[in-house]
């Protein structure tokens, strides 16, 4: 190998994990997934096996019916402790019973009320980045992949779902229990391992697309997400065949830390997204074009996320073009890069993670910034300028084709891009997008441009001079445009112009928790101290966290609203998941709360 992935322990040297069956059985009363794997490897391990594990309760390790001994090392708290299988003999075939913990990383139990239904518990997986690891001992690195199929045994009136295809539903293993049967036949990295248990219902949407949600929102999921099929049909013609079967959406209870998760053949969806309007359709592009660009063809490394974000944003783009016109896509553009320049600014627009070549950083999900979405995009479409669009689509297709089912580092793709387009080189600085910090200069790119966003901004300008935007002028206002809006409000306004604004935006009768977002962060920097028990209410209710993190790192940053920030926090702490708790902590110990 010739790279090692910082956020794993697993030794490569050993051999690579190809194959594994599983046998799960879900205790709601503990919390605890009981799980007996059956391990192949790619070929003969002879002596030992190191593995990536935390938190990991292991019974028994059995090779060819012979015992196995085993160690785990020191417990870290990022990467949690090695686990060290002893003894194998030219085996390729082991088989290990375990037992998760109840602070599996990867895992939320819900109890019934943190559900729509509030009759049925809910349990759901979150494996990106390097959480897979807490459900079952792994080669946790997106460099190597492997089969599985998988039997899963659920209390009765519970169904399973998992990212892979089902096969066959059972008796369970218990009298009062349910069994599901799944393969995924197409190899997968770890993180891309999902599943979910939970009071579940499913829609079909087209002949390859469906939706699972619990009964009471299935209807209105099935509304908002009808027009699946079509945008397959769109990703088909820019990225290829699509090789997964069948893709359906997830939707998960509010606590969900994402707005969506990219889980091979089931996309896991926030119920934010459902807005009654079919709104949020670039979420939904930009999970399916994960189906390729992430899923299909997969960065090596957490320091290649970007081969991931990048390029699924880019083909989240070309397809937006295609579904919802040019202006559209630019004036998305234009926000983008309102954002990247923010959060470049937030950061230092000289610190090593705004390159696209990541630092080697053990923690992986600490780089889960906007940047590598939005830089990445940009320096991609940059790279289509320079050959025209013609070239780069047959370019695209090609890099599909060449690396499908194989994980690659920057590197192994900048040479393929100069094998295939070598003039990119000669119009584009490669090496400044991708090993340096910050943007090229204004004037050495094409940056968006967007008549609609320019609305906006001549709204925002009339507003910085006293003059503000009547309910008639954004009434007619466009979901990006209201978000460009609310996004480039100065930081801090009268505490009354934000309850005019919630006004003229009829933000209320909208409920569409990204304008919540932009929003009560304003509310927090500008004082508007009324707005704090809907903002914890807010905060109690939404997981993604895109959504509510920069409402804490406002909170935490405004003098007012510091000393609330940890009673507020500990007061909705069990509504989270592990990983937004987790990031919470994080910016909080930074702030000394
Ligand atoms: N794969 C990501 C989510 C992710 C990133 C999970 C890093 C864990 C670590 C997913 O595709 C994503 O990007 N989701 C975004 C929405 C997207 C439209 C920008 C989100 O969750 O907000
Ligand atoms: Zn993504």
């Amino acid at each position: 190998m010739k790279f090692k992935d910082p956020s794993s322990y697993a030794d490569l040297a050993q051999g690579r994990i190809k194959h594994i069956l599983f046998r799960i059985h879900v205790d709601f009363p503990t919390r605890i997934l009981e799980i007996e794997a059956t391990y192949q490897m790619q070929e003969p391990v002879q002596g030992s096996l190191f593995l990536d594990s935390y938190k990991i309760d292991l019974r028994e390790a059995h090779a060819d019916s012979r015992a196995l001994a085993w160690e785990f090392d020191d417990q870290d708290e990022t990467l949690g402790g090695r686990l060290h299988l002893q003894g194998l003999d030219g085996e390729s075939t082991f088989t290990l019973t375990f037992r998760t913990s109840p602070e599996a990383r990867a895992l939320q139990w819900l109890n019934a009320n943190q559900t729509a239904g509030g009759t049925h518990p809910f349990l759901f997986s979150q494996c990106q980045a390097i959480h897979a690891r807490s459900i079952f001992p792994c080669q946790d690195t997106p460099s190597v992949r492997f089969t599985y199929s998988a039997e899963v045994d659920v209390p009765q009136g519970l169904v399973a779902a998992m990212a892979a295809e089902q096969v066959g539903i059972d008796q369970g293993a218990g009298l009062d229990s349910t069994g599901f049967r799944f393969r995924m036949p197409q190899p997968i990295p770890s993180y891309l391992f999902a599943i979910a248990v939970g009071n579940l219902d499913f829609r079909e949407l087209g002949p390859r697309t469906g939706v699972y949600a619990e009964p009471e929102i299935i209807e209105s999921a099935a509304w908002e997400f009808a027009e699946n099929e079509t945008k397959m049909v769109e990703a088909e013609k820019l990225l290829g065949p699509y090789l997964w079967g069948r893709y359906d959406l997830l939707i998960l209870p509010p606590s969900f830390p994402y707005g969506g998760m990219e889980n091979p053949r089931l996309t896991f969806l926030t119920p934010t997204a459902i807005l009654g309007t079919r709104g949020q359709t670039s979420l939904i592009t930009h999970e399916l074009a994960h189906a390729w660009t992430g899923n299909l063809v997969t960065n090596a490394n957490w320091q290649d996320f970007w081969l991931n974000e990048g390029w699924t944003t880019y083909a989240e783009q070309r397809i937006t073009e295609v579904l919802e016109g040019k202006d559209v896509a630019g004036l998305r553009s234009a926000f983008a890069e309102k954002q990247l320049i923010q959060i470049m600014q937030q950061i230092g627009m000289d610190s090593p993670l705004t390159c696209l070549k990541l630092p080697a950083e053990r923690d992986a999900d600490s780089f889960t910034t906007s940047i590598p979405y939005f830089k990445g995009c940009f320096f991609l479409q940059e790279c289509e300028y320079a050959v025209g669009r013609e070239r780069f689509d047959a370019f695209i297709q090609k890099y599909m084709a060449r690396f499908q089912f194989q994980s690659l580092t920057t590197e192994a793709f900048l040479e393929f891009l100069k094998s295939e387009l070598p003039e990119v080189f000669e119009k584009v600085n490669v090496h400044q997008w991708i090993y340096e910090p910050g943007l090229p200069a204004a004037d050495a790119w094409h940056r968006p441009q967007s008549h609609l966003y320019d609305e906006v901004r001549q709204a925002l300008d009339n507003y910085e001079q006293g003059i503000k935007p009547t309910k008639e002028q954004a009434q007619g206002w466009h979901r990006g445009q209201i978000f460009s809006f609310l996004q480039g409000l100065p930081h801090k306004i009268p505490v009354e112009d934000c309850q005019y604004f919630e006004q003229i935006l009829d933000l209320e009768k909208r409920n569409d928790a990204g304008y919540y977002s932009f929003f009560y962060t304003t509310c927090v920097a500008s004082g508007n101290q009324a707005a704090l028990p809907r903002i914890e209410q807010f905060l109690g209710t939404v997981g993604r966290m895109l959504y509510i993190l920069p409402i804490v790192r406002a909170m935490i940053e405004a003098e007012w609203s510091r000393a609330f920030v940890r009673p507020l926090f500990e007061r909705v702490r069990d509504r989270h998941h592990q990983i937004t708790i987790h990031a919470m902590e994080v910016l909080l110990k930074k702030a000394g709360l």
